[in-house]
């Protein structure tokens, strides 16, 4: 019989020890952002002072994440053009079907650059996530250059959702790329590929958070165990 995970932040953990098992020595890893992600920085960390790992360098899709990763003595590198081995990252929501979005953090755009510069991308986190429909729980979050914002928010109202620019206390949320976020909220399902690829021709938009059918396998936790979901 599995063991008792108890609370959210052991859950967190438990996927991310999964996803860590994927990692060989050697391997140049993606890693992700959030509170599910920083456990699994946590343990690559753990495990490389321990010498379980050798040679693991990482690439860090948020500031927030280059500064635990550089803290714990893990190698970091600029994004080389033939990518990286593994991704590992968190999710807001996530279908069967492995589509997510991703993005509440704010580090929507380092991450998808980083996603689909895997060989492999495995999302981690509990079992809240999951989702029958994307938008069910969670904002689509979309990132937005500061030129031009207003006509860009108006452009993001004919997607069908209520939009609200993404706040820091009473200042505007400030990407670690210098931009803007807006949060899509909603009512009803909509069809997230066609919306994806509006979204890429919406001028103005930098990315969006619809990380659809990228990952290869997510590592889900719930009170008794990590549940895997496989493509
Ligand atoms: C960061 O921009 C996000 O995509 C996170 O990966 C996502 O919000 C999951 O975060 P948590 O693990 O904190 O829920």
């Amino acid at each position: 019989m599995s063991e008792a995970i108890t609370g959210p932040e052991a859950m967190k953990r438990a996927a991310a020890l999964r996803a860590l098992a994927l990692v060989d020595s050697g391997m140049l890893l993606g890693l992700g952002t959030g509170s599910t992600a920083r456990w699994l920085v946590e343990e690559l960390g753990r495990a490389l002072a321990r010498g379980e790992l050798t040679d693991v360098r990482g690439v860090a899709t948020s500031r927030q994440t280059e500064t635990q990763a550089a803290g714990l003595g893990i190698p970091l590198v600029d994004l080389p053009p033939e990518g990286v081995d593994l991704a590992i990252d968190g999710m807001d929501e996530l279908t069967v079907g492995l589509d997510a979005v991703k993005g509440l953090g704010g580090a929507l755009t380092r991450e998808k650059i980083v996603a689909t510069a895997a060989k492999r991308f495995v999302l981690i986190g509990d079992a809240t996530k999951l989702v029958a429909h994307l938008g069910e729980k969670a904002p689509l979050p979309v990132e937005v250059v500061r030129f031009g914002r207003l006509r860009t928010e108006r452009l993001l109202t004919e997607f069908g959702g209520e939009v609200r620019q993404r706040l820091a206390g009473t200042e505007p949320f400030v990407t670690d790329n210098g931009n803007l976020v807006y949060d899509i909220h909603f009512q009803a399902p909509f069809d997230a590929r066609s919306l994806a690829a509006r979204l890429a021709d919406t001028p103005g938009v930098v990315e969006h958070g619809l990380f659809l059918g990228m990952a290869e396998r997510a590592f889900v936790a719930t009170a008794t165990g990590v549940d895997e979901v496989a493509g």
